[in-house]
């Protein structure tokens, strides 16, 4: 990736408890190795962003830790990534009623969330605004200010967040054209493959509202009863086996080494490998991925004033240049800069 030495990588991630394998394989561990390849990356926790839909200072609270210390677990190295929490920014919020006073309101009407939103209330035959607050109405306007503040080059997303990133560009266009002035640094997308989907123990994509998902942080004995659970066919050891058809195996392509993957593979197709001994094959990669991060997570979760300092330490490097870019915006404006 050396076409991207230099550039700023930025995702948000809303606090919605604790991850599965499948979040890991199709969303975590791609987001860190991008966060990892690129010069200035930042990660922060969509706390604002939760806040739309979570009433609830408990959980909200929890679940940002559990946020925080699941990337942290699962390899993010907090002295390379800035990793904050979106409330401590107070430059978002303010730029964000910067932002719509250039927005259009039909940019906001055009959003995919509150038109599925609408749409769901005219199915129900409720009014078209029935529970839509204004934060969702104008989640694109807090997204764009997360990533404008920080002088964002790309957000890696999935294809339900591209809207997003078009109507950030839009915006910072709009911010840019109405002061004449290059302030606002569009920026990019870069479409993640989607995830690969990982079935569930019960053959089913993986999920928590099916309840076959197999957690990241578990302890040894819980990890084994689940993959020990996963779904089979009854074909004996000897019989030969196709693996693409087959639970264990799928799951196993994303946490063994190719090495081993390609030998259960062969071992599948030519006969004597039993579900038994697969699924023995399948708990060891699992335990060599999540046994080390799980431990690390629940030291996290029980040191909360660790996880704040990082926090902290993040927001005050992220403000570096969320302050800059706040600046650059209010003097293009006519106002002062911000002052210390
Ligand atoms: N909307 C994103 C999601 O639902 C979370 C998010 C908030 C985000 N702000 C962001 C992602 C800025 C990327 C950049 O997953």
């Amino acid at each position: 990736m050396a076409d991207q030495k230099g550039k700023t990588i930025l995702t948000g991630v809303k606090p919605t408890g604790a991850p599965h394998i499948g979040n890991y394989i199709g969303a975590i561990r791609p987001a860190l190795r991008l966060a990892a390849s690129h010069e200035k990356s930042y990660l922060f926790i969509a706390d604002y962003h939760a806040l739309n839909a979570v009433y609830d200072p408990k959980a909200l609270k929890e679940d940002s830790y559990q946020v925080a210390a699941c990337w942290l677990a699962l390899g993010l190295d907090p002295a390379k990534t800035v990793l904050y929490r979106q409330s401590d920014i107070p430059e978002i919020p303010e730029l964000v009623t910067i932002l719509s006073a250039v927005t259009p309101k039909g940019l906001m009407d055009r959003s995919h969330a509150y038109k599925a939103a609408k749409d769901r209330n005219a199915e129900e035959n409720r009014d078209p605004d029935a529970d839509v607050n204004m934060g969702l109405y104008t989640y694109p306007l807090l997204m764009a200010a997360d990533i404008l503040i920080a002088n964002t080059d790309i957000v890696p997303v999935g294809k339900d967040q591209v809207q997003h990133i078009e109507f950030a560009r839009d915006m910072a266009g709009y911010f840019n054209g109405a002061f004449k002035k290059n302030v606002l640094k569009l920026p990019e997308y870069q479409l993640e493959a989607g995830g690969a989907l990982l079935p569930g123990i019960d053959g089913r994509k993986m999920s928590k509202s099916y309840g076959n998902h197999i957690p990241v942080f578990i302890d040894s004995a819980a990890r084994r009863k689940l993959v020990m659970k996963t779904v089979t066919d009854s074909k004996l050891p000897a019989e030969p086996k196709n693996p693409d058809e087959n639970v264990i195996f799928q799951i196993y392509t994303h946490v063994g080494t190719p090495e081993e993957v390609q030998a259960m593979r062969d071992a599948f197709e030519k006969g004597g490998m039993g579900y038994g001994d697969a699924k023995q094959k399948l708990f060891e990669a699992l335990e060599r991925n999540f046994e080390q991060p799980t431990a690390k997570y629940n030291e996290l979760m029980a040191d909360r004033k660790k996880l704040d300092d990082i926090l902290e330490e993040g927001a005050a490097r992220a403000r570096k240049v969320t302050r800059e870019t706040l600046s650059n915006v209010r003097e293009a404006i006519g106002l002062a800069r911000l002052r210390n």
